[in-house]
């Protein structure tokens, strides 16, 4: 499978301890909306299916299974032997039949009738220049929807968003959203000064949220971040499903918006998209991210792969090792909230 032309290397070997039987339900990101371009076509492989990227001429992003239903041709191989968009169509390279972007077929090139076949097709939503995938093991439609990146004022006070993607990583989707629950491994993984505190988890739905207080610069009179010394301040978590994790850095009206999402193209890979908005510096009008806002935003797309450096060698733990109530209820909630998107909850027995 390739990702933004890079052929990627799969990790074959599955997390041990894992104990879930397919993907949680909700939305995941499979891509950057600027990566598809009026008529461009791309094959894509994300949660064990085989699917089809296209954009139509009005715009519209479409997403359908791979395969053709006459005699099974590739709709999404790149060059003269791929699928072509004709329209709001895409035409198979091999006998030239036309399906819509609902999946429908509307022609067949040799005869005057069209078939009762349908591709199946995929809910697809793009926002803050991300694409987001529904998934349901069970096949049922979107029950909830994503708003986008929580902005504090307005979006025209941010920079443009930046974004990466990186993989496979053998990590789960809800792991960057755990860190959420760990208030002493920032000492360790992210080189903080102190431990950070959170305070209670707020759900609405399908969402979650808290909020982490940290004391930036700890311990030293200046650093690039906080060059007046140690600044007191906050990150907002927001967590939509089991899949899509936000955190919202505010640091002295410094407001970093950070998009930490994982998306499985199998059993044991996922790929990482982490999207970053940082809000203007002072006086800045110009749309290209400068001084500590540039700095930050590079800096959060390297400290959040920390993590990933022991999530890629761990063992799942249903049951960890507890040093008290606090650590645990805080771990304990937050894993009961992921746990209601799997087919087979595990911590079902502890739901109040
Ligand atoms: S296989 Fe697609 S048109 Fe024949
Ligand atoms: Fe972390």
């Amino acid at each position: 499978m390739k990702v933004r032309g890079q052929e990627l290397e799969l990790h074959k070997d599955p997390m041990p301890g894992w104990p879930y039987s397919d993907f949680a339900t909700g939305w995941y990101q499979i891509g950057y909306s600027e990566d598809l371009e009026v008529g461009d076509i791309q094959a894509a492989h994300w949660l064990n299916q085989e699917l089809v990227l296209f954009r139509t001429e009005s715009g519209q992003l479409k997403c359908l299974d791979a395969f053709c239903p006459h005699m099974g041709a590739h709709l999404g191989q790149p060059g003269q032997f791929g699928g072509k968009v004709c329209g709001e169509n895409i035409q198979c390279p091999w006998h030239g039949w036309l399906w819509d972007g609902e999946g429908k077929n509307v022609d067949i090139p040799y005869s005057d009738k069209t078939v009762n076949a349908t591709i199946p097709n995929k809910h697809i939503r793009e926002t803050d220049g991300c694409i987001f995938m529904w998934f349901d093991s069970e096949g049922s439609p979107p029950s909830y929807e994503f708003e986008g990146l929580p902005y504090i004022g307005d979006e025209e006070d941010y920079y443009p968003i930046d974004y990466t993607v990186d993989g496979p990583h053998r990590v789960k989707p809800q792991f960057p959203m755990e860190n959420s629950a760990d208030p002493h491994h920032f000492i360790y993984v992210h080189g903080s000064g102190l431990d950070a505190e959170f305070n209670d988890y707020t759900v609405d739905g399908p969402k979650c949220s808290n909020t982490m207080y940290m004391e930036f610069g700890h311990g030293k009179e200046s650093t690039w971040l906080t060059p007046n010394g140690p600044v007191t301040g906050h990150v907002d978590n927001f967590f939509v499903g089991a899949s899509i994790g936000i955190a919202r850095f505010n640091i002295d009206g410094r407001v970093c918006i950070h998009m930490t999402n994982l998306t499985p193209i199998d059993d044991h890979n996922c790929m990482f998209f982490s999207s970053i908005r940082h809000n203007k510096e002072p006086g800045d009008t110009g749309n290209v991210s400068q001084g500590l806002a540039k700095r930050m935003t590079a800096e959060q797309h390297i400290q959040i792969r920390n993590d990933f450096h022991i999530w890629a060698n761990m063992k799942y733990k249903v049951k960890p090792i507890f040093t008290g109530p606090e650590e645990q209820s805080r771990y304990a909630f937050i894993r009961r909230h992921f746990d209601q998107f799997y087919p087979n909850p595990v911590y079902k027995e502890n739901r109040g």
